[in-house]
C-alpha cells in the first residue's frame, strides 16, 4: 500500500508535465476469492495478456431520468416509450472514451497499431505483457487454480486507472473477475456455482404435500388458494379485449420444466377452456423443456407459474415461456436479457461464466450454437421466480444487469421479480457475516437480487391469515415462507420511493442496530407491492399439492399487469411499462389494500414488520384490481 501511495505521489508531479497523465484511482477491487480458488504463483512476467478495456456506456447516469420521463404519471411523456435503435444508440460509447482511453495506452508507450477497436466499439484490445498490464493498471497478476477441477485463472486483487481515464472505463478484463471456464469433469457437474435452475438450491417454491380434496369454495381461502380465491381477493373479473396486441411472458430456467400432463389436471379443474393448451415457447440457448426429470424439484416452479399466470389471464391471452439454458449447463438473467434486447449481448463484452452460461457451450449434449441475440421482442411484462442474495454477485456484475432492467422500461417492459422466500435472510437461509461472507448462522440482514435493483418490480407474499375470510384483510405470508424485503447494500434509492421508504423509517424505525441492516436511508428498499404467497394449489407430477412462495405471487401480479395493458390497448393506449414511480404516486396509494400485519423473521429476529403504508415486508400492498385499473385508464 506505501508503494502504491508513493506512486500516486510521483505521478501528480508529472501531471504538470503531461496533461494525459492525472492520479490514479482505484477502479475495481475484490474482497475475497470466490470459493473453491487458491493462489498458486505469480504470474510470469513475459507471458501475454489479453487485455480488453470496456468502454462506459454514455448517458448512463441520466438512465433514470430518462426512464422516470416516460414512466412518471405526471411526466409530460410518459407512455412514450424508445425504439431498441435509440436504446442503443444513446448508451452506445462516445467518442471522447474511445480516444481518451486509446491517448492515456499510447501516452503509456503502447504502440497505437496494437490497439483494436471491437467492431461494436464497445472494447479497445491489447495484446499486452503482463510487465505491461501490471504497470498499466498500478497491479500484480496471480495464477490460481480450482480445487475440483484444476482449471487455472489468470486474476488480481484491485486494478487502478488515471482519474481522467476512470470515467470512460467500465472494466478491465482479465483482472479481478473469477471468469474462467470450469469443464465437467466426471459424472457431476462441478460447476462454478448452483444453477439457477437447478433444484436444491433454496430457490422455488416450498411444498407442503400432496392434497386428496380440493377445497373450492371461497370461504376455504385461507386453507387453499385457488384462481377463484385470488379473483376474489384482488377482484380480478376482466375478459381480454386486445389479446393479440398484448403480451405476457413468463420466465423459466432448464432444467426446470412444465409438464403438459399437469396444466390439463389443473385446468380440468380449474378452467376448462384452456384444457389441452400450452405457453408458446420461445427456447433460448438451446433451452429445452426437458421432460427426462420430474417431479417437484423439476416442475414445481414451471407448473406454478403457468397454472396461476396462465389462468389469470384466461384462455383468450396467449403467455409466452421463455424457457431459458441448455440441459448441460443452463443459463441466467443474462442470457435471457442477451435474447431481449440485441444491444446488450454485444455490449461490454457481455456474460460472466460464474454466474450466466455461456455459449456455444463446450459440454456433452450442449448447445454449439452462438448465443441468442435480440431474438425476440420483450413481452409487455416479464416475470421471473428466480433470484441471487446479493453478495452472491460483485457490485460490477448487478450495475451492469440492473442498467439493463431499466432499458427494458424505457422500451415499455414491466420486469417483476419475486422478492425471496426467506424474509430479511438470502436464499437458502443465508445471512451475512462481518467480513461479507454467507452463512446460516450469520447475523446480518442479505438482500436479494434483482430485488435491490430499482428497476424492477419486486413483489413479497402475503396470506389468508389462518381462520379469515377470503374479504378480510391480508397478512404478511408467515406460514412455511417469509416475504423477502429489506434494503439494498448496493443500489441507492431511487427518487420514486424516498418520501414512502422515509415515511417508514421515520414513523416506524426498525429496532436493530446499524451493524445488521442498511439503515443509512440512502439505499433502494424492497419490495414494491405484493399479492398471496401461501397455500396455492397446484398439480405437479400428476397429483394436487400445496406450495408457498413469493414464487407465486409475481406471476400473479403479472398477470394482473397484462389484463390493465389489455384496456389501455383496447383503447389505443401503450402498455404500462415500468410501473414504480406510478404505483408510489401518491393518486395510487389506495390502489393497494395496505397490509399492516406480519413480518419477515430472519437471521435469528423477528425481521421487518409490515405497518399502514410501504414497508419492507409487503411493500406498498395488495393490487384493488378495478381501481388499478381506473387509474391506469385515465393516464395518457
Ligand atoms: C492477440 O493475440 C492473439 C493470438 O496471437 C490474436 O489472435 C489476437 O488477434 C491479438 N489481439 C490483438 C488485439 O492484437
Ligand atoms: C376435480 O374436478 C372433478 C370434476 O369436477 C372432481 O370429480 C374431482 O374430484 C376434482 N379433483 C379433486 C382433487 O378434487
Ligand atoms: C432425455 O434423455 C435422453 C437420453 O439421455 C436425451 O437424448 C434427450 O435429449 C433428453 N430429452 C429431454 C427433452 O430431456
Ligand atoms: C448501504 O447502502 C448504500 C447505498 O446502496 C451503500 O453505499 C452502503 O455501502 C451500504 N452500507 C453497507 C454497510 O453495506
Amino acid at each position: 500500500m506505501l508503494a502504491l501511495a508513493f506512486g500516486t505521489l510521483l505521478l501528480i508531479s508529472s501531471v504538470l508535465a503531461d496533461p494525459s497523465i492525472s492520479p490514479s484511482v482505484q477502479h475495481e477491487k475484490r474482497f475475497h476469492l470466490p470459493p473453491g480458488w487458491a493462489h498458486v504463483r505469480r504470474h510470469e512476467l513475459n507471458s501475454v495478456l489479453p487485455l480488453r478495456f470496456g468502454l462506459a456506456q454514455s448517458n448512463i447516469h441520466k438512465l433514470e431520468s430518462f426512464l422516470n420521463d416516460v414512466s412518471h404519471p405526471e411526466s409530460p411523456n410518459y407512455g412514450n416509450h424508445w425504439s431498441p435503435a435509440k436504446v442503443a444508440e444513446t448508451f452506445a460509447p462516445s467518442g471522447e472514451s474511445i480516444r481518451v482511453v486509446k491517448d492515456w495506452l499510447v501516452g503509456s508507450g503502447i504502440d497505437p497499431g496494437r490497439l483494436r477497436l471491437s467492431p461494436t466499439k464497445n472494447w479497445i484490445k491489447v495484446n499486452a505483457t503482463v510487465e505491461e498490464a501490471e504497470r498499466l493498471l498500478q497491479t500484480e497478476y496471480n495464477v490460481y487454480s480450482h480445487d475440483d477441477t484444476g482449471t487455472e485463472h489468470i486474476a488480481c486483487d484491485a486494478y487502478h486507472l488515471p482519474a481522467h481515464v476512470s470515467p470512460h472505463v467500465e472494466l478491465v478484463t482479465p483482472s479481478i473477475h473469477f471468469d474462467a471456464r470450469l469443464h465437467k469433469r466426471g459424472p457431476a457437474f462441478s460447476g462454478p456455482r448452483e444453477r439457477i435452475g437447478e433444484p436444491g438450491v433454496g430457490l422455488g417454491p416450498k411444498f407442503t404435500g400432496k392434497i386428496s380434496t380440493l377445497l373450492t369454495e371461497l370461504e376455504n381461502c385461507d386453507k387453499q388458494i385457488t384462481p377463484a380465491c385470488l379473483r376474489a381477493l384482488y377482484g380480478v373479473l376482466y375478459t381480454p379485449l386486445a389479446a393479440n396486441k398484448n403480451s405476457y411472458g413468463i420466465v423459466e430456467y432448464t432444467p426446470q420444466a412444465f409438464l403438459q400432463s399437469d396444466l390439463d389436471m389443473f385446468n380440468k379443474n380449474f378452467s376448462k377452456s384452456l384444457v389441452g393448451k400450452s405457453p408458446k415457447l420461445v427456447a433460448i440457448d438451446g433451452a429445452v423443456v426437458q421432460t427426462n426429470q420430474t417431479g417437484f424439484d423439476f416442475n414445481g416452479e414451471s407448473n406454478l407459474d403457468l397454472q396461476y399466470g396462465m389462468n389469470l389471464v384466461t384462455s383468450k391471452q396467449e403467455v409466452t415461456l421463455y424457457q431459458v439454458g441448455d440441459l448441460p449447463q443452463g443459463a441466467s438473467f443474462n442470457n435471457l436479457l442477451d435474447a431481449l434486447d440485441g444491444s446488450f449481448c454485444s455490449f461490454e463484452g457481455g456474460d460472466d461464466p460464474l454466474n450466466d452460461g455461456i455459449y456455444p457451450d463446450p459440454l456433452d449434449g450442449g448447445f454449439k450454437g452462438n448465443p441468442d441475440c435480440g431474438i425476440v421482442k420483450p413481452a409487455n411484462v416479464i416475470s421471473t421466480s428466480y433470484g441471487y442474495n446479493e453478495p452472491d454477485l460483485s457490485p460490477a456484475y448487478t450495475a451492469r444487469q440492473c442498467a439493463e432492467y431499466a432499458k427494458l422500461g424505457l422500451m415499455g417492459v414491466t420486469v417483476l421479480y419475486s422478492s425471496g422466500d426467506n424474509g430479511v435472510a438470502g436464499n437458502g437461509g443465508l445471512c451475512q457475516n462481518p467480513d461479507g461472507s454467507q452463512s446460516r448462522n450469520g447475523k446480518i440482514f442479505n438482500p436479494g437480487f434483482p430485488g435491490g435493483c430499482p428497476f424492477i418490480t419486486s413483489v413479497g407474499a402475503t396470506q389468508v391469515n389462518p381462520g379469515a375470510k377470503v374479504t378480510d384483510p391480508e397478512g404478511a405470508c408467515e406460514q412455511v415462507i417469509f416475504s423477502g424485503g429489506g434494503w439494498s447494500n448496493y443500489f441507492a434509492i431511487p427518487e420514486y420511493q424516498k418520501t414512502a421508504v422515509g415515511r417508514y423509517l421515520k414513523d416506524f424505525p426498525p429496532p436493530y442496530p446499524p451493524s445488521i441492516w442498511n439503515s443509512t436511508g440512502v439505499s433502494r428498499a424492497f419490495p414494491d407491492l405484493s399479492a398471496n404467497g401461501a397455500n396455492y394449489v397446484i398439480a405437479v407430477a400428476g397429483e394436487f399439492g400445496l406450495v408457498f412462495g413469493t414464487s407465486a405471487s409475481s406471476p400473479v401480479v403479472g398477470a394482473i399487469l397484462t389484463l390493465i395493458n389489455d384496456a389501455r390497448l383496447a383503447i389505443g393506449k401503450k402498455p404500462i411499462g415500468f410501473i414504480n414511480p406510478t404505483i408510489y404516486s401518491p393518486s395510487f396509494a389506495d390502489g393497494f389494500h395496505d397490509i399492516v400485519m406480519g413480518g419477515n423473521r430472519g437471521c435469528g429476529t423477528p425481521g421487518f414488520n409490515s405497518t399502514p403504508g410501504w414497508d419492507p415486508v409487503t411493500g406498498l400492498g395488495t393490487p384493488n384490481f378495478p381501481k388499478l385499473l381506473a387509474k391506469w385508464l385515465l393516464l395518457p
